[in-house]
């Protein structure tokens, strides 16, 4: 089991180092042709009009710029991925705090301003996920290693947060304030049980 991780995480390191050959490569080959295409309009290639050279080669370099873009947009850089991941745990928080305080009484309940930052925990927990890529564990992080060793257990308690928001959405327009206080509990305790496992502190 955990030899299989080890071998994922090294495979996923591998891809991204791939990814990064390759955008290389393409940055080398698109100044390579950017060179040749400035060199051909300025000292002129044998027997090609200057206006065919423009027609053959534009669109290949464009061609070869929206393969570069993709190749960009598709990788998940380990500290983009990192920063997503703390900013959306980072938004979750500050909405859930709201819900909080007003559920042990320390700004006063308000039903609008509850369902709002319900609505917002709600939604939001759908999103950070996806930024718990491999080899990400490294860096400006506090995630520990063992959430790709044991990814399953971590999947599991995102599952479970995920199962407890819609309960504070409801709790927040029922505009019953134990109600509020029993689902604030709920989530509080579907984010700790992950923290205390996967965040280091
Ligand atoms: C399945 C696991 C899991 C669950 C559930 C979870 N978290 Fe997190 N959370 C993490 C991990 C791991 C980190 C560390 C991320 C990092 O530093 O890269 C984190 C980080 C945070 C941070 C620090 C963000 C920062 O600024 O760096 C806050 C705040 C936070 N979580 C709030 C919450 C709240 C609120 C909930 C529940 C609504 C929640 N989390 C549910 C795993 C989880």
């Amino acid at each position: 089991m955990a030899a299989g991780h080890e071998r994922a995480t090294r495979l996923a390191r591998v891809t991204v180092l791939t990814g990064r050959l390759m955008l290389w490569i393409f940055f080398v080959i698109i100044a390579y042709g950017a060179v040749a295409v400035v060199l051909a309009l300025t000292v002129g290639v044998n027997d090609v009009p200057r206006q065919d050279i423009w027609q053959e080669t534009v669109p290949m370099a464009l061609l070869a710029a929206a393969l570069a873009a993709t190749v960009v947009a598709q990788e998940m850089r380990p500290d983009r991925a990192i920063k997503y991941r703390q900013g959306i745990m980072y938004a979750m928080n500050v909405n859930f705090g709201v819900l909080s305080r007003m559920a042990k009484g320390e700004i006063p309940y308000n039903k609008d301003q509850a369902v709002r930052a319900a609505s917002f925990v709600n939604e939001l927990v759908k999103m950070p996920w996806e930024g718990f890529v491999p080899v990400s564990d490294s860096g400006n992080t506090k995630a520990k290693a063992e959430i790709w060793k044991d990814k399953a257990k971590f999947d599991k308690y995102a599952q479970e947060v995920q199962a407890e928001t819609p309960k504070l959405v409801a709790a927040a327009n029922s505009g019953d304030v134990a109600q509020l206080r029993t689902a604030v509990a709920a989530v509080g305790k579907a984010c700790n049980n992950c923290h205390d496992d996967f965040q280091s502190k």
